[in-house]
């Protein structure tokens, strides 16, 4: 942690801790597949990884950290492999449940949980009713489950023209405050970074009205071996970051 700077130094408010960070848990396959186990040895250690990075987060003071456990696309994938992520996200969500509050961690979802099992939906519902009882600049994770950036977007679009026309609202009134309002990430601010590991350089749908002026962190690591200093090789590229928002430097 020698490079990073914490939210409560000094000097790490000037240099600027990121106050929410965005990570694609990317690699879990070919991790598993280098060692010769099945793709869902590799979905096991990327949640293990998960809960690792999150603790970490939370010790440096980042507020928010959002990952992407499972794209509107991942339905593509085996039912073995679906089950498999599924069944992790219950492990992880029951645990949750017991701890979140002890801990002063809420977790919130982001995505389309109709198509998700009525357990897992009430699960996250538990979970979302202990966050809301704990202050609100406790340290935040917000999973995505059968999340799409365009999916998110298509949506607030259709809740917000369903207010029009039924009179509620007007389509003058509607700005990027406004709207914002009508995504998964309401009340929540843009991810300052966004990290991909596995070597691949794409977003895949991933927070695209949000990421407008993010800073993007690519490593090769595979997400199951992401480990801290890792994590604080992100943080430290992104503090030697120049961001304009674009404006001119002064
Ligand atoms: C991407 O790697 C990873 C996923 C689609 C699943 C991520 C899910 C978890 C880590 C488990 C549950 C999460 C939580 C928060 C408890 P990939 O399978 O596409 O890897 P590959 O590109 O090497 O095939």
């Amino acid at each position: 942690m020698a490079e990073v700077f914490k939210m409560s130094d000094k000097a790490g408010q000037a240099k600027g801790l990121p106050r929410h960070i965005a990570i694609i848990m990317d690699g879990n396959g070919r991790w598993a597949t280098k060692r010769g186990l099945p793709r869902t040895a590799g979905h096991k250690a990327g949640a293990e990884t998960f809960r690792r990075i999150a603790t970490y987060c939370k010790n440096i003071g980042v507020q928010y950290l959002t990952v992407y456990a499972f794209s509107t696309e991942n339905w593509k994938r085996s039912a073995d492999e679906v089950g498999a992520i599924m069944g992790l996200l219950k492990k992880y969500l029951l645990e949750a449940v017991d701890t979140m509050e002890k801990d002063h961690i809420r977790l919130h979802f982001f995505g389309d949980m109709t198509p998700i099992s009525p357990e897992l939906r009430a699960l996250a519902h538990e979970t979302d009713e202990i966050s809301a009882h704990l202050p609100e600049g406790d340290f935040q994770a917000n999973v995505c489950l059968n999340y799409g950036g365009r999916d998110e977007i298509l949506r607030a679009v259709r809740e917000f023209s369903a207010q029009c026309a039924a009179g509620e609202k007007r389509p003058e009134d509607l700005d990027e405050a406004l709207f914002s309002s009508y995504l998964d990430s309401r009340g929540i601010p843009d991810p300052e970074l966004i990290i991909r590991p596995s070597g691949e350089l794409r977003l895949s749908n991933f927070l695209l009205w949000q990421c407008a002026y993010s800073e993007f962190y690519f490593t090769d690591a595979l997400w199951p071996d992401f480990d801290e200093a890792e994590l604080d090789r992100a943080i430290a590229s992104y503090q030697k970051r120049d961001r304009r928002f674009g404006g001119v430097k002064k």
